[in-house]
This record gives C-alpha cells, structure tokens and sequence, in this order.
C-alpha cells in the first residue's frame, strides 16, 4: 500500500496564528506543511517567503515543509528557502529558464526536488529529468488561490504520471494540490496520488478555535 502523507496548504490558515495553526494540524495527524509563496507576477497574488518558513522552524515545527515555489524566476530564492529550513523545494518548468540546473541547484542545497505541473502543462517535461525530482506534483485547479474546484480531468494526468513514475523504477511522491477534500481523495489517490495537499477543506472551517478541532476532518480524509 501507498505510503499516504497530507498536506495541509497554510494558504487558507489565520495568519495572525499562523504558528498555532500548523503546530493545531500537525498535533490533528497531518504530515507535511505545504508553503505556497507567490509572487504577484508567475501569479496574480502574494504570499509568503523564506521569512516565514525560518520562523516556523524557530517555532519548533520539525514536520517537512514543502515549498511550492509559483515565482519566476526560481533560482535567485532557492538558496533561500534551503536555509530557511524548506524539506522540499517544487518549481512550475515554465518558470525556470533552465530546469535541470534549477532542480539540481534544489538538490546540490540540500532539499528535495519537484516539478508542478499546471492543468494545461504536458508531462513531457519530466522525459529527461525522471532522475532529478523526488517529487510530481499535479495542479488541479490554476494555481494562485485557494478554495477552486477540483478538475476532473487531473485524474487521468494522475493515472498518466502514476505509470511514469512506476516505470522509471525511481522513488518519486506523486502529490496533488488543488480543491482536495474528504469526499474526493479515494477517488484522486486510486488515480495515483500518495501526497495530498489540502488547504480551504482543512482551514477555514472554524475548527481553529478549537486547537483539536482539526483532528476530525484530517482523520476522514
Ligand atoms: C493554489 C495553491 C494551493 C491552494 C490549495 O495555487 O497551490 O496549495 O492552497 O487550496 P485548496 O485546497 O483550497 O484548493
Ligand atoms: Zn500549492
């Protein structure tokens, strides 16, 4: 069986508490932060950077944290982020002008590397890389905002990614980010998926009032 991690997307936590609210969803069961940092130019919104990430390391969070980089370009902040404290570094390929550097400069800093894959991006980039990313991760919804609907059409992506990643014989997470809840995620891990990101079906629900309020939704997904 499928070694299944949750990845809940700080994206839709309280801000204000934002220390609170990841250590609030580690204690609920969760495995993996997932840290989006957008930049207001690869997309059209602005978040967080390696600031952030450093202080929830000093905040004593030691669960691995997953940086999903939609910034352009991506090799200025690597190094960054790597200090930072980030477990995983993923980049979208049409944001780095030279993908099999950028991910080895991911590597050569210490962190595990990943390529995203918007809705509308082929799978081709991955032919000459397989060796390279320890982790796909499949966009299924356009990435810039939390709380959009799943599309369904990243089922097959999965099923096409899943075949890829068993047919190079290398240890690759295949992990899915985008309008992820309870009632689809047996549906979007029997198409492959092992690492599910989560953010609006996880916070935003008003659990965060109560600090084991999240407990419940992690444990039906
Ligand atoms: C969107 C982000 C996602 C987002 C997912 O660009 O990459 O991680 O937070 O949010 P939900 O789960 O609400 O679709
Ligand atoms: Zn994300």
């Amino acid at each position: 069986m499928a070694d299944y991690k949750i990845a809940p997307s700080i994206l839709s936590a309280d801000f204000a508490r934002l220390g609170e609210e990841v250590v609030n969803v580690l204690n609920s069961g969760a495995d993996i932060v997932h840290f989006d940092v957008m930049d207001n130019h690869y997309v059209p919104n602005l978040t967080i950077g390696p600031l952030v990430c450093e202080a929830l390391r000093k905040h004593g969070v030691t669960a691995p944290i997953d940086v999903h980089l939609m910034v352009k370009p991506v090799d200025r902040i690597i190094p960054d982020f790597a200090e930072a404290g980030a477990t995983y570094i993923t980049f979208h390929p049409e944001a780095s002008d030279h993908i099999d550097r950028s991910l080895q400069l991911v590597r050569d800093s210490g962190c595990k590397s990943g390529l995203v894959f918007n809705p509308a991006t082929p799978l081709d980039y991955l032919k000459h890389v397989m060796d390279k990313v320890d982790m796909i991760l499949l966009m299924s919804v356009n990435p810039g905002f939390g709380g959009q609907s799943f599309i369904p059409g990243t089922l097959d992506k999965l099923r096409e990614a899943r075949k890829l990643i068993d047919e190079s014989g290398y240890d690759i997470q295949l992990e899915v980010d985008g309008g992820v809840k309870a009632d689809n995620i047996r549906e979007i891990a029997e198409a492959g998926a092992d690492t599910f990101v989560s953010g609006s079906a996880i916070f935003g629900k008003g659990q965060d009032s109560d600090p084991n309020g999240y407990d419940s939704i992690i444990k039906q997904m």
